[in-house]
């Protein structure tokens, strides 16, 4: 498997909307995206605009998945906490390519904008395989909003939050909450 990543651009729109609308995605509060929703929120920015980065997940020539990063700030300076959303194809999960993609976007972020301190992710509490590649990538788990995700048609569940911090990336290690301080 050769995995690239390539960012995502205007042009490729009705790439990203088949991309997205012949999967569905369990975790999320949309399960089943609409093609022309998928399409005006690209127009209106959703997936780039000053403060948001969109990468295709490409295994040669092939999407095999989409990372959307966002809250990036105004600039390369702004020190803004960004989050992203991932979304890999049902029929290349479990090969490893979350985890990849994830340490990925780690590297580039931290790489590429001087003044990011840290990067959060948030996921459902029953999102198994999100929690075990954040785990995997370095990221620790900060948070837990009970019944904050919302889930249609049924009672919400909780939301867990992780984040890694540019010093744990630099020095290659996972400090850990200090709960009791
Ligand atoms: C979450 C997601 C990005 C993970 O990507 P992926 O390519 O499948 O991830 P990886 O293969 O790198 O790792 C998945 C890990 O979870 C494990 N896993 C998967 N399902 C599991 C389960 N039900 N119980 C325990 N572990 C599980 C796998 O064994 C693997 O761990 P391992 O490498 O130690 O064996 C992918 O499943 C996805 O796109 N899901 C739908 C969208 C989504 O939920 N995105 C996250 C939004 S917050």
């Amino acid at each position: 498997m050769n995995i690239t990543f390539n960012e995502f651009i205007l042009e490729d729109k009705h790439l990203l909307a088949d991309f997205m609308t012949f999967d569905s995605w369990n975790f999320h509060l949309t399960v089943n995206m609409d093609r022309d929703e998928v399409l005006k929120s690209i127009e209106e920015g959703f997936y780039s605009n000053n403060s948001t980065r969109s990468f295709w997940i490409k295994d040669e020539n092939e999407a095999v998945g989409f990372v959307r990063l966002f809250d990036l700030g105004k600039d390369v300076d702004d020190s803004e906490t960004p989050l992203f959303d991932i979304k890999i194809h049902s029929k290349f999960r479990n090969k490893g390519i979350g985890c990849k993609a994830v340490k990925w976007l780690v590297d580039f972020v931290f790489t590429n904008y001087p003044n990011k301190f840290r990067i959060e992710s948030f996921t459902r509490i029953d999102n198994t395989s999100m929690r075990k590649v954040l785990e995997k990538c370095g990221f620790v788990k900060e948070a837990q909003f009970r019944k904050s995700w919302r889930v249609l048609d049924s009672e919400n569940v909780d939301t867990i939050g992780y984040g890694i911090l540019k010093t744990d990336w630099l020095n290659n290690t996972v400090t850990p909450v200090e709960w009791d301080k």
